[in-house]
């Protein structure tokens, strides 16, 4: 049986395992060719028939500001919208083991308590500034709203991340930006698609101690069964 023998098996696990969502940012924007590099070889993903359903709008300097500032405002006044639903019955109780597992690793290195909701939701509406990163990506999916044109876009977003890491840029999909939909829209002038997430991006802040979060995965034979 022929083994193809590629050279980037070593690479490959030090890209996929060393990116990390990364929460605090230097202020530092990354070149135009940076970004061009990346944002093209994310373009390389996958997708249902080639459609690429994917549009993607990346913020930097006043614009990213802006959204930030509306974001920030929304939040205050309560106005949410959303292009996909979320509420807690998306996760079966093994989902949400797993994401009260993310959450006392997060919320836990920053000192705040499983019982401190008032700290933990100011924490989260603090991170609608990017998390202090310079740049942000807001991710849109097809206007139908279709399961796997939609899950195109997440191929999309996580060779957008790999791209990013293979550069030194750190990153972090934030699904909150999308709680605020229409304010997203009306910030860019956006009329067509639906919001499924950003991704804040730049370099990270290798000072902050939120930074080391590491979350685990659950061992393969929990998500993965091999039938023979
Ligand atoms: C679609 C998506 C949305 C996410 N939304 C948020 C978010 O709103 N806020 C946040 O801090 N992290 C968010 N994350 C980051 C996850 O919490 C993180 O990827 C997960 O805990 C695994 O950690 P790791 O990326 O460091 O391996 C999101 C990740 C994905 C893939």
């Amino acid at each position: 049986m022929a083994v193809a023998t590629t050279g980037l098996v070593d690479a490959a696990e030090r890209l996929i395992r060393t990116r990390r969502a990364t929460r605090a940012f230097l202020p530092d924007p990354v070149s135009e060719e940076t970004m061009e590099a990346v944002f093209g070889l994310a373009g390389a993903s996958p997708s249902n028939s080639n459609t690429q359903p994917w549009q993607v709008e990346v913020l930097s300097g006043g614009m990213r500001d802006n959204l930030a500032e509306a974001l920030m405002t929304a939040h205050r006044d309560g106005r949410r919208t959303v292009d996909f639903p979320f509420t807690d019955d998306n996760f079966s109780s093994v989902h949400q083991r797993r994401r009260a597992a993310f959450g006392a690793a997060l919320y836990g290195t920053l000192g705040i308590g499983r019982e401190d909701h008032d700290l933990r939701a100011a924490y989260d509406a603090k991170s609608l500034d990017f998390y202090g990163a310079p740049h942000v990506a807001l991710l849109y999916a097809a206007d139908s709203g279709d399961p796997r044109l939609t899950a195109d876009v997440g191929m999309y977003a996580q060779t957008l991340l790999l791209a990013m890491a293979a550069h030194g840029i750190a990153s972090c999909p934030q699904a909150l930006l999308s709680f605020y939909a229409d304010t997203v829209r009306e910030t860019l002038g956006v009329t067509g698609g639906k919001l499924l997430f950003g991704i804040a991006f730049g370099y990270a802040d290798p000072a902050a101690a939120v930074n080391t979060v590491a979350v685990g995965r659950e061992p393969l034979g929990e998500t993965t069964r091999f039938h023979r």
